[in-house]
């Protein structure tokens, strides 16, 4: 089987698009990264990609105003010269409209630094902090119109220590990011999760009741 054709849209210092085009390096990996867009010409995952030698895009949001449509059709326009399968937000910091979600229905994933569908939006980890949680993580989850609301792939949970600050979260939540957003693409691009009423089974099993990391693999 061909390998999933995959851009990554960024906003910053792209850690997680990192990971990904890293991750895709493995043989037998069934996705490629073949382009990083980014809404900031000055994003600092633009250099990475660059280096790994994938085509870069720039669509600066500001050109377009408050016209979200247009910037959205510019997106899809790039997207489809590059004939892209799939697409991973990764720090990408655009609200995107309905309309061009619907173009991406089970094919387009984001990663979000909380475990939802708790602390939806920004300052998850200062939230999670406040809110006196003592247990955190990071969400795969499939895009939908809503924010941060899509059906959950993965979830990787960490233990919120006594003395943690949000740095220190916030760097223990990232490290599980960088791991589990490649096996999510991989899950996708393989064919493996199916959605049904909402919930994503992966080989058609749901959430095995032992597990801090779903899936284990
Ligand atoms: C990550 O924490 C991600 O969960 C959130 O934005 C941050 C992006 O970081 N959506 P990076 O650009 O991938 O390093």
């Amino acid at each position: 089987m061909s390998r999933k054709r995959v851009a990554v849209l960024i906003s910053g210092r792209g850690s997680n698009m990192a990971a990904l085009i890293e991750a895709a390096k493995a043989k037998g990996y069934p996705a490629e990264i073949v382009l990083v867009l980014s809404n900031k010409a000055d994003a600092g995952g633009l250099a990475i990609a660059r280096a790994a030698g994938i085509a870069t895009h720039v669509i600066d949001h500001i050109a377009f105003g408050k016209d979200r449509a247009a910037f959205d059709a510019a997106m899809q326009t790039v997207l489809a010269q590059h004939r892209i399968d799939i697409v991973c937000l990764a720090g990408f910091m655009r609200l995107l409209t309905p309309g061009f979600v619907a173009r991406w229905p089970q094919r387009m994933l984001n990663i979000h630094p909380s475990l939802l569908p708790a602390f939806k939006g920004l300052d998850t980890h200062k939230r999670a902090l406040e809110a006196g949680a003592k247990v955190h993580g990071a969400t795969v989850h499939f895009v939908t119109a809503e924010l941060d609301a899509g059906p959950i792939v993965v979830q990787a949970a960490v233990a919120v220590q006594k003395d943690d600050d949000e740095e220190a979260l916030a760097a223990r939540v990232l490290h599980q990011e960088h791991r589990i957003y490649p096996l999510a693409l991989k899950l996708l691009a393989e064919g493996r999760i199916r959605v049904e009423n909402g919930h994503c089974l992966v080989d058609g099993v749901p959430v095995p009741d032992t597990a801090s990391l779903h899936p284990l693999t």
